[in-house]
């Protein structure tokens, strides 16, 4: 009862999010939209007009998260829109997965390092980053930090690559460490691990993958959404430390 006393007395949440600009992230600012909630986003590409949605505010911030200097710009005027306000939410969505030029997958052995070092900035360490920079508004909003993960984060995949298998494994590690440390905060830590999404992340060769899945289809960005919606509203308030696996059962194999 109380529960749903106080989100009716607060005026505003907001959700920060970054890799707004299609795909998961673009659903995932569609949901808090319809919802009334307040976002503020992040992606290299400015919004494309097709994905622009009306009805509650939506400011969108041009960052490289690859760039240490565009991501402590993207911190710093992130939190000066919030001002004394709270944050409700961190969706760290933005992540990277490269593949050869011949559609191969970058594995231990034909990888270039550097390009290992560049996944893992990205799909770890700038989620740790911006949870870092947001913690003290976080603690304002008693706010939820939703990390989004991957299935291949848990097994060997056709596709994906090592690095970025393991960059995501390393994200699932740090929701559990960090639930266990923004817990004194205030603030609760989960992840979203989704399967076979259709963005612009997914192969064509991905269709092949559906005989494995037990729902049989691939899944569309609004069924991630709904999964990082929920971890962030009250209706998960004594959830904290836990991936959701958003892949049609997949996983289950
Ligand atoms: N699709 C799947 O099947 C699947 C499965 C498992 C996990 N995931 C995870 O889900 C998340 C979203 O994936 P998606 O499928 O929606 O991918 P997507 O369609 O490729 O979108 C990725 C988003 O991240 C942004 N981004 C990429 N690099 C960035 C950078 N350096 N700085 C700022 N923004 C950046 C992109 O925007 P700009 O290009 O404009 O910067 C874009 O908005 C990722 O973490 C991915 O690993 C996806």
């Amino acid at each position: 009862m109380a529960r749903f006393t106080t989100a009716a007395m607060t005026t505003e949440q907001t959700v920060i999010l970054t890799g707004a600009s299609r795909g998961i992230g673009h659903a995932t600012v569609q949901r808090f939209s319809a919802a009334g909630w307040r976002v503020i986003t992040c992606s290299r590409d400015r919004i494309p007009a097709e994905c622009l949605v009306g009805g509650a505010p939506h400011q969108h911030i041009v960052t490289d998260l690859s760039d240490t200097e565009s991501v402590e710009a993207f911190v710093a005027e992130a939190n000066a829109l919030l001002g004394d306000a709270p944050l409700n939410g961190l969706v760290n969505n933005a992540g990277l997965s490269p593949k050869t030029e011949f559609k191969e997958r970058l594995g231990c052995l034909n990888a270039d390092l550097d390009d290992w070092r560049g996944v893992f900035e990205l799909n770890f360490f700038v989620p740790l980053i911006l949870a870092r920079g947001f913690a003290a508004a976080l603690h304002r909003g008693k706010g939820a930090i939703v990390n989004i993960t991957s299935i291949a984060g848990h097994r060997v995949h056709p596709f994906a690559g090592s690095a970025y298998s393991t960059s995501k494994a390393a994200l699932s590690a740090l929701t559990r460490e960090m639930a266990a440390e923004f817990a004194h905060l205030g603030v609760r830590v989960n992840a979203v691990a989704p399967g076979e999404i259709e963005t612009a992340m997914l192969s064509p060769e991905s269709e092949a993958l559906i005989p494995r899945i037990p729902l049989h289809r691939l899944g569309a960005p609004a069924d991630v959404a709904g999964a990082i919606y929920y971890l962030c509203s009250d209706d998960s308030a004594y959830v904290t430390g836990t991936e959701i696996l958003v892949t049609g059962g997949q996983h289950v194999f």
